[in-house]
């Protein structure tokens, strides 16, 4: 079968890891279009694509012109939270599967009309939730289903980054904690009833409109609780961290992707070394194996079932719209 041809909307950080993910890594897909409001930005990376794949890159003008580009079979859309669902219903509508970076949208009740609109189309449309196909994250899964540790009462996680300069404190949850909540959805298979905040002493490096660390605090339907301690601006390095404390014992992701278990008064190996600067390091693996298999999905018709839906978003979204609402 000939290479799925994809679109991407937005080449900043996201946009140009898939397109380089695509073009190295991934068999059986092409980048053959861009669109970025940011012109020479699109053009270098165009240029640098084409170099390694030999193939034609169409840069164009708009959303519009790259969802009916003929040439593009696929969308990637990793523009801004808030054009999300904009972009994604132009996709849609023009009969394309899609790959939409998280969230669905910030507002529940935009991703409740686009979820909507995947949902009575024959797409696969995928929300890019990529921590599903991390390999500690896999592992963790397993050990919980395995029912060797009891249930898990708590999942503790931990979020920080180097530097948010224009970070707010409802993105706080839409942009950063919806990464929890979902992969907490997939580890547990329970949706979230409650979610709010606690605020502590800000670090001077918080912007105005935000406050900055941030905890928060969710329930789900059976009772367990998640905390998310939040640091947008740490300075020192970028750590995602995740225990499921369970009633025999505790499960933990550490900040480098290896995955402990404490069980039976036995003690892991402790694991040291240097921190990542971003998600893109941390999480490379994983956003390569979620675009295998979505390219994969796409091209067999038979759906990854780890792949998020435009439901796991909009389920996240309502999540997070709670956790906002808490902040008033
Ligand atoms: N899955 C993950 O782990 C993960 C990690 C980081 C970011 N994200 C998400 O990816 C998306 C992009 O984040 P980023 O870090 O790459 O941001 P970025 O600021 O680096 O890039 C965004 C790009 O979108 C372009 N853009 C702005 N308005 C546009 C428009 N109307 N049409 C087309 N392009 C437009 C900008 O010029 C920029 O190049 C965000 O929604 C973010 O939440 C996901």
């Amino acid at each position: 079968m000939s290479d799925l041809r994809v679109g991407i909307i937005g080449v900043g950080i996201m946009g140009a890891g898939h397109a380089r993910y695509l073009t190295e890594h991934v068999d059986g897909a092409v980048v053959t279009a861009l669109f970025d409001l940011d012109g020479p930005r699109m053009d270098s990376l165009a240029k640098e694509l084409s170099a390694k794949s030999g193939a034609a890159i169409n840069q164009h003008a708009s959303v519009e012109a790259l969802v009916s580009d003929a040439n593009v079979d696929a969308v990637i859309i990793c523009s801004p939270d808030g054009l999300h669902p904009e972009h994604l219903t132009l996709s849609i509508n023009a009969g394309k599967h899609t790959l939409c970076e998280k969230p669905l949208a910030p507002k529940s009740a935009d991703a409740k009309k686009v979820a909507e609109l995947a949902n009575a189309s024959n797409l696969n449309i995928t929300l890019g939730f990529m921590r599903r196909f991390d390999p500690s994250y896999i592992e963790m899964k397993k050990e919980i289903e395995s029912g060797k540790y009891g249930k898990v009462l708590h999942l503790r996680c931990i979020s920080r980054n180097v530097s948010s300069p224009t970070a707010t404190t409802a993105m706080l949850l839409t942009n950063v904690a919806v990464h929890e909540v979902d992969i907490a959805r997939w580890l547990l298979g329970e949706e979230f009833v409650s979610m709010s905040t606690v605020a502590m002493k800000r670090t001077k490096y918080a912007n105005d409109q935000l406050q900055d660390p941030l905890t928060v605090l969710a329930h789900t339907e059976s009772g367990v609780l998640m905390t998310v301690d939040i640091a947008a601006n740490s300075t020192y390095g970028y750590e995602v961290r995740m225990e499921a404390l369970m009633e025999n014992g505790s499960l933990e992701i550490d900040n480098l992707g290896g995955l402990s278990i404490s069980y039976d008064f036995n003690l892991p190996p402790r694991t040291h070394g240097k921190l990542y600067e971003n998600w893109m390091g941390r999480f490379e693996q994983a956003y390569i194996n979620e675009l295998t298999a979505w390219v994969g999905s796409i091209k067999t018709g038979v759906r990854h079932p780890d792949l998020a839906t435009a439901n796991d978003g909009l389920a996240s979204s309502i999540a997070c719209e709670m956790g906002v609402a808490s902040l008033k």
